[in-house]
């Protein structure tokens, strides 16, 4: 038997986050981001369920975009990044990869490519995250500066990112949508504005392509309840099994530095998963796992390849019980506010070592890859 510690990949979940990221704006396209191996979850697979359905992929860097066409993907792929270098833009004019060109150095380096075929191009304009982007002034400039050279496409994209588009009380996504007005003003060239909270909870802003990712895996980017992101299916299942059982004495301590005292007699689960396979060691005592339909908490330090919980309380608990870290009953944001991050960095930062298991690939069947 392997050691039982697996991510399972529900693909069926991300088609159907990404279709209700099309149906909440409909006139928009919706890019698939599949940057960071796709949020963690294996950028190939998720990519290959994408592509029939989205007009055009997404990552940051070109490497990410390589790796895409070698696996046979063939739809648009946007550098969400842009390039570092001139050979990059070579190999994007060949390859049909869409560059973000967020400041005047990447559109002076874009201008002067000697390429065959004419490279796609988005302008990238900060409308108040003060990350990348062009400044106001620059953004006509630029776009005149492009549409000028027959060695890039014409519709050149506009984008914008936002800073607070989950904060739901916040203003300050208005005043960006506000700000990238002005700044685009009298160009008659598509937009995008809208990542998933964007797509979410802005309509203002869903312009002419979106570009969610963190909702096609199934994490809402809210931290409260909200309506749209309610529709959202969990993808990923961390999972693993009891691999020990036994019952401790009150005043004994569990696991490294003897964070946990037991105050009671009190049972404990030994589960094969620890910080090795993406579960972060400083997840605190009490961080809820789900076993045998019920919560139990995580009891001692996360070790490298094993947790310890407390199931005193739940009942027989026996070596091979299934153990779920984080997925349907135990939602991924919970799991995130317990460590102090967000989903986003939970399922990014899951090691290969952890192996992925994706079901639903067509209508049923289960693949590991
Ligand atoms: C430029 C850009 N667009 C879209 C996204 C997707 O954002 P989200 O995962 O919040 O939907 C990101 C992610 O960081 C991004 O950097």
């Amino acid at each position: 038997m392997s050691r039982p510690a697996k991510a399972t990949v529900d693909l069926a979940a991300i088609r159907h986050n990404y279709q209700l990221a099309q149906q909440l704006a409909p006139n928009a396209q919706a890019l698939g981001v599949v940057k960071a191996n796709a949020y963690g979850h294996g950028s190939v697979a998720v990519a290959k369920t994408l592509e029939p359905l989205a007009p055009v992929l997404a990552v940051a860097c070109i490497e990410e975009a390589i790796e895409l066409r070698q696996a046979g993907i063939v739809k648009p792929v946007l550098l969400l990044e842009g390039v570092f270098e001139a050979d990059e833009i070579v190999t994007a004019s060949e390859q049909n990869f869409w560059i973000m060109a967020s400041g005047i150095e990447q559109v002076e380096l874009i201008a002067n490519a000697a390429i065959a075929e004419p490279v796609t191009v988005w302008l990238k304009a900060d409308s108040g995250m003060h990350r990348l982007g062009l400044t106001d002034g620059q953004v006509q400039q630029a776009y005149a500066r492009l549409s000028a050279l027959a060695h890039v496409n014409n519709d050149i994209v506009i984008a914008t990112h936002f800073a607070a588009a989950d904060e739901l009380d916040s203003d300050f996504t208005l005043q960006q949508i506000n700000r990238f007005a002005s700044m685009t003003e009298g160009l008659k060239t598509p937009v995008s504005l809208a990542n998933s909270a964007g797509i979410l909870a802005w309509p203002q802003a869903h312009g002419n392509y979106t570009r969610p990712g963190i909702m096609l895996y199934g994490s809402s980017p809210f931290a409260q309840a909200q309506a749209n992101a309610d529709q959202l299916k969990p993808v990923m299942t961390l999972a693993s099994e009891v691999i020990a059982v036994r019952t401790i004495e009150a005043g004994e301590t569990v696991g490294y530095g003897r964070s946990w005292i037991a105050q009671r007699r009190s049972t404990i689960a030994t589960v094969a998963i620890g910080y090795g396979d993406g579960y972060p060691r400083q997840m605190p005592n009490g961080t809820p796992v789900f076993i045998n339909g019920q919560r139990a908490p995580l009891a001692g330090r996360v070790s490298m390849d094993m947790i310890t919980v407390d199931v005193t309380e739940i009942g027989t608990v026996n070596v091979g019980d299934n153990v779920e870290l984080w997925g349907h009953n135990i939602p991924l944001n919970e799991v995130a506010s317990c460590v102090g991050t967000i989903s986003y960095e939970l399922v990014t930062r899951m090691p290969l070592r952890t192996p992925r298991l994706y079901i639903n690939a067509t209508t049923n069947g289960a693949a590991a890859v």
